[in-house]
């Protein structure tokens, strides 16, 4: 009697990856005809919510007039695309790339494969979004000169941080772990403006149709990094986790530059030293730690690793996102 193979999976066994593939024509945004945005532009609606804004909360915020604090709400909103802009450029789609390359011990089968050009093609379309939904505000708000630095975000920094100082393979797992907690983590921060009321209706569908693709690429990245995990001997796990911990930790950081340019375009003045005062004493926005529950559970890490990124609670942890 043959032996059967242990490499292969049974017939019967599904692959996520694969149905995950099959049915992408079907699911995601870029397939899907482009939204009218100035259609769904309403002049009278605020473009981001005043909860959301940290700047909103500081001392001589309470003066500013209503087209100063609108003003202030169409630029956080700005400030919001170019960092989910900077996550998928700087963190998203190296390591997709990475992982394409067959230096690392993944999986590189004909799903696996297919899944990760169709990730890309997403996260390169939800720039685009991004880039034409922020187009229309900056038209229609009169926000044409307001840029921010692509390196300047948290965690973008954080990446460059728990980078420095390795090289070859050790740093290729740190790219992947970071583009692992980024996707992990990147639909709780849509979540909070695509469910947001009384917004601007292209800021709240543009955000929900970005979220919608990422609860795929949450499976993409589970099944990809399990598999490459698995692979990994006890003290490449251990480096593995550790940046996983740092990129969950980096993602939770606040944000302060990008908010000083922001107070700018309502005419506040005032400083990150201000902003890192106000944060110091806020608790962490509450997340939805479903998603990394479920990959925890998946590569076998015991969940106290939630509670490590809680306890590397940076300074200014706060809702300064
Ligand atoms: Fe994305
Ligand atoms: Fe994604």
């Amino acid at each position: 009697m043959p032996i059967e193979s242990t490499t292969e999976r049974p017939a019967f066994e599904r692959d996520l990856l694969g149905e995950l593939a099959r049915r992408w024509g079907r699911r995601v945004a870029v397939k899907k005809d482009e939204l009218d945005l100035d259609g769904h532009f309403d002049a009278g609606m605020p473009d981001f919510p005043e909860h959301l804004v940290p700047v909103l909360d500081l001392p001589g915020a309470e003066k500013l007039d209503h087209d100063d604090r609108r003003r202030i709400l169409a630029a956080s909103w700005i400030a919001y695309n170019a960092k989910t802009a900077a996550i998928e450029d700087e963190v998203i789609l190296p390591a997709c790339r990475l992982m394409l390359t067959g230096r690392l011990p993944v999986r590189g089968d004909d799903n696996a494969v297919a899944a990760l050009h169709q990730t890309i093609i997403d996260e390169h379309y939800h720039i685009l979004m991004c880039h034409n939904a922020v187009g229309v505000t900056r038209r229609r708000r009169d926000l044409e000169d307001l840029e921010f630095d692509p390196k300047g975000w948290s965690v973008v920094r954080g990446l460059e941080e728990a980078r420095a100082g390795t090289s070859g393979f050790e740093r290729d797992l740190v790219e992947i772990a970071f583009s692992l907690a980024a996707e992990t983590t990147i639909s709780g921060f849509l979540s909070t403006l695509a469910s947001a009321e009384d917004i601007q209706p292209m800021n709240r569908i543009t955000t929900d149709l970005h979220r919608r693709d990422e609860s795929g690429h949450a499976v993409v990245f589970r099944e990809l990094c399990g598999s490459l995990y698995r692979g990994l001997d006890a003290p490449d796990q251990a480096l593995f986790r550790d940046a996983l911990v740092r990129g969950l930790t980096a993602f939770r950081a606040a944000d302060f530059e990008p908010w000083v340019l922001v107070a700018a375009e309502g005419g506040l003045g005032i400083g990150p030293d201000d902003l890192a005062a106000w944060a110091a004493n806020r608790p962490a926005p509450a997340r939805d730690t479903g998603p990394l529950q479920l990959l925890l559970n998946d590569l076998g890490i015991s969940n106290d690793l939630v509670d490590l990124t809680r306890q590397r609670k940076q300074p200014g942890d706060a809702r300064a996102h």
